[in-house]
């Protein structure tokens, strides 16, 4: 028997960075998944392979690389915290063979570390026939994100749990955003990766050194978000890219961009983006620009022409599911 989970990745519209300082983030998830199929083996192994070449094999503290180098036992460890996690929660010791497929490009800030922690949870709960609450699954799924950093905000793994647009605010309960219009998006890729938690530590040290003027700049994100809220609630979009464009501003001053990221951002706006921001931890990774629906092929093509890869990304309303194959 074998329990499968797919979670899909994200993309921050406004607010990261300063969601880590309570202030709250909008964020959407994605049409870009990740897959965790888990099944019991008779030992007390934990076995943990994925399609991004890295394979490794877990016996209590020991790690045995099988592919993927060094790297393996960085890139695997959070699925293994994930689904110790469970096994904890659920009081129960087994092995387990754990498969992950993805289609969402790892450390560019998509959300595949979120989406792949609460895959994880889903489908190990599932294989012993537990079906974890929304809150749960995200609770559970933070142990892995504290491994990444020491302060996670949460936003990534509420909403590959949830799914659809949510205003976020860190411990707080997610506000699930209606919205009508389809929201033509299109991604960036620098394909410059990059450490989130690295990223996070270097605005809090900024803010440690000047903290006047980066709590103002903190706090005119909180703002910003709610004015992109309600913008989004009443189907302005072209006042949506312009905070855009400002957020990416406030992120320019958090020291979070970067000469490749800065360069999509411009080429987006001027393929006619209604605004374009870096989205995630910045440092490299992605851009994100909101389009007219007329334009995402120019859009595409501008970043193209500056080096980026351009990924058409839609709104996901689903958040993760998971079930049994026998
Ligand atoms: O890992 P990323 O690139 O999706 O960034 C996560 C968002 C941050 O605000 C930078 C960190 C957090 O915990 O919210």
């Amino acid at each position: 028997m074998k329990a499968i989970a797919k979670a899909p990745g994200k993309a921050i519209l406004t607010g990261e960075h300063f969601v880590v300082y309570d202030q709250p983030a909008l964020v959407m998830a994605i049409d870009r998944f990740i897959s965790v199929t888990v099944a019991k083996r008779p030992d007390t192994s934990i076995r943990i392979s994925s399609t991004l070449g890295y394979t490794g094999t877990f016996e209590g503290e020991k790690f045995h690389s099988e592919q993927g180098g060094g790297a393996a036992q960085r890139i695997l460890t959070p699925v293994h915290i994930s689904a110790s996690a469970v096994l904890d929660a659920v009081n129960y010791r087994c092995g387990l063979n754990i498969n992950v497929d993805s289609e969402i490009p790892v450390e560019v800030g998509l959300g595949s570390s979120g989406a792949l922690a609460v895959a994880t949870v889903s489908a190990v709960g599932r294989l012993f026939d537990i079906a974890f609450s929304e809150p749960e699954v995200v609770n559970l799924s933070l142990e892995a994100e504290r491994y990444v950093h020491n302060n996670p905000s949460g936003v990534d793994q509420t909403v590959s749990t949830y799914g659809g647009v949510i205003q976020y605010r860190k411990n707080q309960s997610a506000i699930r955003l209606e919205v009508e219009s389809p929201l033509s998006l299109v991604i960036g890729n620098t394909g410059v990766r990059r450490e989130t938690g690295r990223l996070v530590d270097s605005v809090r040290a900024r803010r440690t050194r000047i903290p006047d003027v980066m709590d103002r700049v903190i706090r005119s994100a909180g703002v910003l978000t709610t004015k992109a809220v309600d913008a989004l609630k009443s189907g302005n979009v072209s006042l949506l890219g312009e905070l855009m464009d400002v957020n990416h501003g406030l992120l320019v001053a958090a020291g979070v961009s970067s000469i490749e990221l800065d360069r999509l951002v411009h080429a987006a706006r001027s393929g006619g983006a209604l605004g374009a921001k870096l989205t995630g931890a910045g440092g490299g990774g992605c851009v994100l620009a909101l389009v007219p629906d007329e334009r995402q092929d120019t859009v595409s093509r501008a970043i193209q022409d500056a080096d980026g890869v351009p990924i058409k990304v839609n709104k996901m309303e689903g958040g993760v599911h998971s079930w049994i194959n026998e």
